[in-house]
C-alpha cells in the first residue's frame, strides 16, 4: 500500500488531543493548525469539546467520516484499543507517537506485536511507535511535536531517532534547507527505512534522499532497492550503531579485520549511498545536490580574491583525488586581457585583493565557459575594498543563468561578509564556511557520477566442480564438524579452481623423507591433527628443510614435542609440503555478515596483515570490475605491480581468484569464514597457491 497518506491526508485524526500546553497531544494539534493544514481536523479527546476552536470528538467512530490518518498520541497501554477503533473505521494510516514499547521491555514488546497484529489484520499502515511523527512542508502538514513546519524544499528525510531529527529540524532551519518530506519511524512495527526508500525513490517531490539510521532490517532487500534508486536519485546517509558480525567474537584474519562498520560501508560502496559523518555535513552535501547540476567530471576551477584560500582549496581538490582544471589557451588570453597584469590567470585564476563584484562577474563567467572545466569553486575574503553583498548579488544573478556546471561558493570570514551569507541561504545556494568541505562536497558528487556511470554489473561464472565442495562440506556437517581441516578447506578451494602445494601425509620419519624427495626440496613440515588450529605456536610448522635428514630430524623432534605440549590432541602425522619460495604474499578471505551476507576481502599477506590491516572489503557477488578495484584499494597494489624496478605480479590472476571465491561462498551459503593465507602469487603465468587455508561452516 502507497505511503502516500502519511503525507497527503485529506483529513487527519489526532488521538489523544489535549487542551493543555506543554503535553504532546497539545503540542501536535497547536503544529497542525500552525503549519496551515488545509485538510480536516479532528482532535479525539473524550474530556473535551473543542481545543484551540476545533471541535473534538470522544472517540474515532463519532466522527462520522473516516480520517485518511489518525495520528495516536494516549499512553501505550490505551493506543491497542484506539488502534481498534481505528481498524473499525476504516483507517488505513496510523502515526503512533507514543512510547513505552519494544524499546522499554517484554510488556512493551508484548504491546506492540498486539499493534502490528491488528494493523495487519485490518490493512493498516503504522509509522512508529515511539516516534516524532511524520512532517510535508510542501502539504502545510506538521503532525509531529518538532517544533515548527520546517521550510519546503526537495529533500525527502528518514529519521530513525526521533530526538534526533528536532535538532536535525532545528539545523536544516538554520542552513536554509527545504524538505518535501520526513519521517521518524521509532521502533519501526511497520513501516521501515526500505518502505520509505521505496516511497520517496518514486516520489517526484523528492529530489535527495537523506537519512539517519541505526540499523537496517532487510540488509540485501534494502541493498537492491538503494542501489536502483541511486541511479535516479542521491541517497545520503548517517549512520551509527554496529553489526552482529562486528560483535561476535571471530576466528579468522577476515573476521577480526572485518570490523563493525566494515558490512555497511560495503553496502554503501556498491549501492552508491554517500555516508556523512554528521549533521552539518549531511546538509552541507545535500545543499549543493538540491541546488546545482551534477559535475559531468572532476576538474575543477577556483575563482579567489586571495592566494591563501586558493592554495587551500587546491590541496583539497588534491587531497580528494579530484582533478584541477588545465584553462584553454583561448580562456587564458581573455582573462589576460581584462583582469590587472599581477592576477594569476591559470587555476587557481587568482582575481587580486582588491577585485570588485564587476572583476568577480567577468572571471566566473569565463571560466564556467571554459570546456576543460566541470566544476567551479568561488572564494572570497573580505579585504577593505571588497563588495562582499554586491559579488554575492553578481554570484546568484549568474548562477541564475549558468546552470550546467555546478558552482559552489565559500566567503570566508564573518560579520563581513555576513549579509552575502543570508542571501545565499535565502537564495537556496550551496555556500560553505571552509574550502576544504566544498571541495569534500564536491568530490563526493564527483564520485557519485562516476558511480552512476559504471558499468552494468555482469558477475562472471567459472566451470568449477560444485558437487566435489558440496560434499565435503556436508560431510564435514553431518560429522559436527565445524572447522574444517586444512586439507578439506583446500580441497573445497581446489574445486573452484584453486591450486594448493603438493604434498601428502607421512606418518613414520623414512615415509616424510620419501615424499619430500618426491616433491624436491626444500619442503615444508606441519603437523596434522584436526585439533591444532595454531600449530606454529607449538612448534607445529617447520620451513625451509633442505635434504632427507633435516625431514627426518624434523619429523622425530614434532612428533616428540607436541604430544607432551598439546596431549589432548589427536595428532595424524606430519603434512609434507611442497615449499612456494618466490612471489609476494597476499591474504584473501570471507566474512558472513548477518545483514548483507558474503564479504570478500583482500590484503596484504603474512604475520602483519592484522597490524598494519591494509586489507579492503566488497560485497560478494563480485564483477571483474569490483574485484580490480578491491586490488586498487589498498597500498599493497603498488608493491604488486612492481615498484623499484621490481618485477610485477599477476594482478589479473588475483582478481580472477576473488572472483571465484566469491562464487564459491554465494553458492555455499554454509561457509561462515574463510581465510587464505598467505596465497602466494607470481609473475604472470604462474598460478598463485593457496598455502594455507581454513574455512568455518554451519548448517544452514
Ligand atoms: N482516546 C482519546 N483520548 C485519550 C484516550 C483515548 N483512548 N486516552 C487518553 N486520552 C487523552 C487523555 O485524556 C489526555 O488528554 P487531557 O490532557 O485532556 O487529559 C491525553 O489523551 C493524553 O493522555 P495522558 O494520560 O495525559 O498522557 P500524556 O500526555 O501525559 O502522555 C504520551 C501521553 C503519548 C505523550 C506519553 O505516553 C508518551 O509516550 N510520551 C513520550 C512520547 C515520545 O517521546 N515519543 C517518541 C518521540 S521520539
Amino acid at each position: 500500500m502507497s505511503l502516500e497518506k502519511f503525507f497527503n491526508p485529506a483529513s487527519v485524526a489526532i488521538v489523544g488531543a489535549s487542551q493543555t500546553p506543554g503535553k504532546v497531544g497539545y503540542e501536535i494539534l497547536v503544529n497542525m493548525i500552525k503549519a496551515g493544514y488545509p485538510g480536516k481536523l479532528y482532535p479525539i479527546n473524550p474530556n473535551a469539546k473543542e481545543i484551540e476552536g476545533i471541535a473534538c470528538y470522544p472517540d474515532i467512530a463519532s466522527i462520522g467520516q473516516t480520517p485518511e490518518l489518525a495520528v495516536i498520541v494516549v499512553p501505550a497501554k490505551a493506543v491497542p484499543a484506539v488502534m481498534q477503533q481505528c481498524a473499525k473505521a476504516g483507517v488505513k494510516s496510523v502515526v503512533v507517537i507514543t512510547a513505552g514499547f519494544k524499546e522499554v521491555g517484554p510488556e512493551g514488546k508484548e504491546l506492540e506485536q498486539q499493534i502490528v497484529q491488528i494493523a495487519k489484520q485490518a490493512g493498516i499502515r503504522v509509522i512508529g511507535p515511539n516516534c516524532l511523527g511524520v512532517i510535508s512542508p510542501i502539504e502545510k502538514l506538521n503532525a509531529s511535536f518538532g517544533g515548527d513546519l520546517p521550510q519546503s524544499g526537495v529533500i525527502g528525510y528518514i529519521s530513525q531517532s526521533g530526538a534526533l531529527l528536532a535538532a536535525i529540524l532545528d539545523a536544516a532551519n538554520a542552513m536554509g534547507i527545504g524538505f518535501s518530506k520526513l519521517a521518524s519511524i521509532g521502533n519501526k512495527a511497520d513501516v521501515d527505512e526500505l518502505d520509505l526508500l521505496k516511497a520517496f525513490g518514486s516520489d517526484p517531490s523528492v529530489k535527495v534522499i537523506a537519512g539517519y539510521l541505526e540499523s537496517i532490517t532487510d540488509g540485501n532487500d534494502f541493498l537492491r532497492e538503494a542501489e536502483q534508486v541511486s541511479l535516479k536519485k542521491p541517497i545520503l546517509l548517517m549512520k551509527s550503531g554496529g553489526t552482529e558480525a562486528g560483535a561476535k567474537a571471530a576466528s579468522s584474519h577476515t573476521g577480526s579485520l572485518a570490523g563493525s562498520e566494515t558490512a555497511y560501508e560495503c553496502m554503501f560502496d556498491r549501492a552508491g549511498i554517500i555516508r556523512c559523518s554528521s549533521i552539518k555535513v549531511q546538509f552541507d552535501f545535500a545543499r549543493t545536490f538540491v541546488s546545482q547540476p551534477l559535475p559531468a567530471g572532476r576538474r575543477v576551477a577556483i575563482i579567489t580574491n586571495a592566494g591563501g584560500p586558493g592554495i587551500m582549496a587546491a590541496d583539497a581538490i588534491e587531497r580528494e583525488e579530484l582533478e584541477f582544471a588545465k584553462l584553454t589557451p583561448k580562456t587564458i588570453k581573455m582573462l589576460q586581457e581584462k583582469l590587472p597584469a599581477a592576477a594569476n590567470f591559470y587555476n587557481p585564476v587568482d582575481i587580486l585583493g582588491d577585485a570588485l563584484a564587476d572583476r568577480y562577474e567577468f572571471a566566473i563567467e569565463t571560466v564556467l565557459d571554459d570546456p576543460g572545466v566541470d566544476a567551479a569553486l568561488i572564494l572570497l575574503t573580505p579585504q577593505a575594498m571588497t563588495e562582499a553583498t554586491k559579488t554575492a548579488e553578481t554570484v546568484v544573478k549568474i548562477l541564475r543563468k549558468k546552470t550546467q556546471k555546478p558552482v559552489l561558493i565559500c566567503f570566508l570570514g564573518g560579520g563581513k561578509v555576513a549579509e552575502a551569507v543570508e542571501l545565499f541561504r535565502k537564495e537556496h545556494l550551496p555556500y560553505y564556511d571552509s574550502p576544504e568541505i566544498a571541495v569534500q562536497t564536491l568530490r563526493v558528487m564527483a564520485d557519485y557520477v562516476r558511480w552512476r556511470s559504471r558499468p552494468k554489473r555482469v558477475v562472471k561464472m567459472f566451470a568449477v566442480n560444485r558437487r566435489k565442495a558440496e560434499n565435503i562440506i556436508e560431510r564435514n556437517l553431518r560429522m559436527g564438524t565445524t572447522d574444517l581441516s586444512e586439507a578439506d578447506s583446500k580441497e573445497v578451494l581446489e574445486a573452484y579452481g584453486f591450486v594448493t602445494p603438493k604434498g601428502s601425509i607421512a606418518t613414520t620419519s623414512e615415509q616424510a623423507a620419501g615424499i619430500a624427495e618426491q616433491i624436491g626440496f626444500p619442503v615444508v613440515m606441519k603437523i596434522w591433527s584436526p585439533d591444532l588450529t595454531h600449530k606454529s605456536d607449538l612448534g607445529g610448522v617447520v620451513l625451509g628443510l633442505e635434504n632427507k635428514r633435516e625431514v627426518m630430524d624434523a619429523f622425530d623432534l614434532m612428533m616428540y614435542r607436541i604430544p607432551k605440549k598439546a596431549p589432548k590432541a589427536k595428532i595424524l602425522g606430519v603434512l609434507v609440503q611442497e615449499m612456494c619460495r618466490r612471489g609476494k604474499e597476499v591474504v584473501i578471505g570471507m566474512n558472513r555478515d548477518p545483514h548483507f551476507g558474503p564479504l570478500i576481502m583482500f590484503g596484504m599477506g603474512g604475520t602483519m596483515v592484522e597490524v598494519l590491516k591494509d586489507v579492503t572489503f566488497y560485497l560478494a557477488p563480485l564483477t571483474a570490475d569490483e574485484a580490480k578495484q578491491m586490488l586498487m584499494n589498498t597500498k599493497t597494489y603498488k608493491v604488486l605491480k612492481g615498484f623499484r624496478g621490481e618485477e610485477g605480479v599477476d594482478i589479473d590472476a588475483i582478481a580472477e581468484s576473488l572472483q571465484r571465491l566469491s562464487q564459491l561462498v554465494t553458492e555455499f551459503p554454509q561457509i561462515q569464514e574463510l581465510d587464505i593465507n598467505p596465497y602466494i602469487v607470481s609473475a604472470a603465468g604462474t598460478a598463485p597457491v593457496a598455502v594455507d587455508a581454513r574455512m568455518r561452516v554451519k548448517k544452514v
